[in-house]
């Protein structure tokens, strides 16, 4: 199995659905080794608490350079042997030493169908607050690779659900996480390890 460690800053129900996935037997390829929080009040770190998986809460300090935070997330992630990294909600920029130690080995997922609604400032709420006032009929989710461009990195798949009259960001918020998040997610984590562990052993 390969050691995956999940980064999260809030609510973590991705977090809970790659938990769920994993307990279903669903992701035979990944260890769930660490949780790293970007801030101390995460409710993911219950969730992870909850599961008796590892958990650090490893925040920016302003008087640091991205580099040295990037530095003390490298050496977590080295000591825990962290081969893949899942962004769920990640809301802190990843510092590009952490982007160039782990190439096409971050995940991201992020609530819309990128290009649409994505890169610097669109997280959260706010995308779909956006695809709301463009009056898109379609949004979704999609997971790709991070790269030093904001929701830039090569796309891994991506789910479309419909836009209803009436929504609001929340309701099309729940709508997208439950019908595409959580799904795309934990298979997109799974298929990457497998392939990630595929090539390491035909490299032996
Ligand atoms: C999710 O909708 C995720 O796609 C989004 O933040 C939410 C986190 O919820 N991520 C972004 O907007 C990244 N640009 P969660 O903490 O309940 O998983």
């Amino acid at each position: 199995m390969l050691n995956t460690a999940v980064f999260v800053s809030g609510g973590g129900t991705n977090l809970q659905a790659i938990i769920d996935a994993k307990k279903r037997g669903e992701m035979p390829s990944v260890s769930l080794r660490l949780v790293i929080a970007s801030n101390r009040h995460a409710y993911a770190l219950e969730r992870a608490k909850n599961e008796g998986i590892d958990a650090l809460v490893i925040s920016k300090r302003k008087s640091e350079s991205p580099g040295e935070y990037g530095m003390r997330l490298i050496e977590a992630l080295k000591e825990n042997e962290i081969g893949l990294i899942a962004l769920a909600g990640f809301l802190t920029i990843l510092p590009e030493n952490v982007i160039r130690a782990y190439d096409r080995r971050i995940l991201n997922i992020h609530p819309s169908l990128i290009p649409a609604f994505s890169g610097k400032g669109y997280y959260g709420l706010k995308v779909h607050e956006e695809a709301l006032k463009r009056g898109v009929k379609v949004s979704g989710a999609t997971v790709h690779f991070v790269n030093e461009i904001p929701d830039g990195g090569e796309i891994i798949c991506q789910k479309a659900v419909e836009v209803e009259p009436g929504d609001t960001p929340e309701t099309l918020q729940k709508r997208i996480m439950e019908r595409a998040e959580w799904v795309l997610f934990p298979k997109a984590i799974e298929d990457t390890a497998a392939q990630i562990l595929k090539a390491q052993e035909a490299e032996q």
